[in-house]
């Protein structure tokens, strides 16, 4: 896994955004698997800013998103359907047609998730897959002892992140859903690329269990260790327990120039 560490979440982001933003020029037609929550949220920020400059085009992109809650219609302020519309869909220029996110409303759970999963090949796999981390370890809302394998299924979210949601729902517990279909730690290790992004010191457990623990279902991010093309963007605070983070420093400062992360 390649660490990437930066000052702030700002600066992170924009290096995210960087990354995304070169794939849609090499691949206009590629698809983006996206996540929800507050940290990719400057990294949707700087891409509506890019694309509102007019050099950045996404009309021809594939978007999945990882998660959705169960029993949250789409026009519900807190589904993910609405917080990618407020944060990221409204700003840019991807077709409706083209945007994907399970159905939380689905009355057949078993059958939205085949389909979801059935979606995402028909469109030729996950080209890059942007991600969190829960501060139990948890990618999408696959949960510690998720199975590594899995695939797009529902799960039961754990009290952990029920509470660390709770912000969302107006601090109140009560209106945090129990269950959310979720692309699995399998559909996620499918992406051909894979983006982690973690901010503030809350992750940095989190993060150091899954960037230098063993690789364990107790830490479902610590599966992207298998990942080829794995990178992880952290902050500072993020970064605090990592043990190795000089090395981390040492080896983006060295690379060469033709790796480098342009404008
Ligand atoms: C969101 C998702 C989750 C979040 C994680 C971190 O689609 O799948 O894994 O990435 O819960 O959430 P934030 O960014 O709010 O700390």
């Amino acid at each position: 896994m390649e660490i990437i560490i930066q000052p702030t979440p700002e600066a992170g982001s924009i290096i995210a955004a960087r990354i995304i933003a070169k794939l849609v020029r090499t691949k206009p037609d590629c698809v983006l698997g996206l996540a929800t929550g507050s940290t990719p949220l400057a990294t949707y920020r700087e891409l509506a800013r890019i694309h509102r400059e007019g050099v950045l085009d996404f009309s021809k992109v594939t978007t999945f998103n990882l998660d959705e809650y169960v029993g949250l219609p789409p026009g519900h302020s807190q589904s993910y359907h609405a917080f990618m519309d407020e944060h990221f869909f409204r700003h840019v220029n991807v077709p409706r047609s083209r945007i994907h996110i399970p159905d939380g409303m689905a009355r057949d759970i078993p059958a939205e998730c085949a389909r979801y999963e059935a979606a995402i090949v028909a469109a030729g796999g996950i080209d890059l897959q942007l991600l969190g981390i829960g501060t139990d370890g948890h990618i999408g809302f696959n949960e510690p002892s998720s199975s590594l394998a899995s695939r797009t299924r529902i799960k039961t979210l754990t009290e952990r992140t029920r509470a660390d949601n709770a912000r969302f729902f107006g601090g109140d517990l009560d209106q945090v859903p129990f269950h959310c279909i979720t692309m699995g730690v399998g559909s996620i290790m499918a992406a051909r690329e894979v983006l982690m992004l973690a901010f503030g010191a809350n992750k940095a457990d989190a993060v150091a269990a899954a960037v230098e623990g063993p690789i364990a279902a107790m830490n479902p991010a610590s599966v992207l260790q298998m990942h080829a093309v794995a990178k992880c963007i952290v902050d500072e605070p993020a970064a605090g327990k990592l043990t190795r983070r000089d090395y981390y420093r040492w080896v983006f400062e060295h690379k060469p120039g033709w790796q480098k992360i342009g404008g």
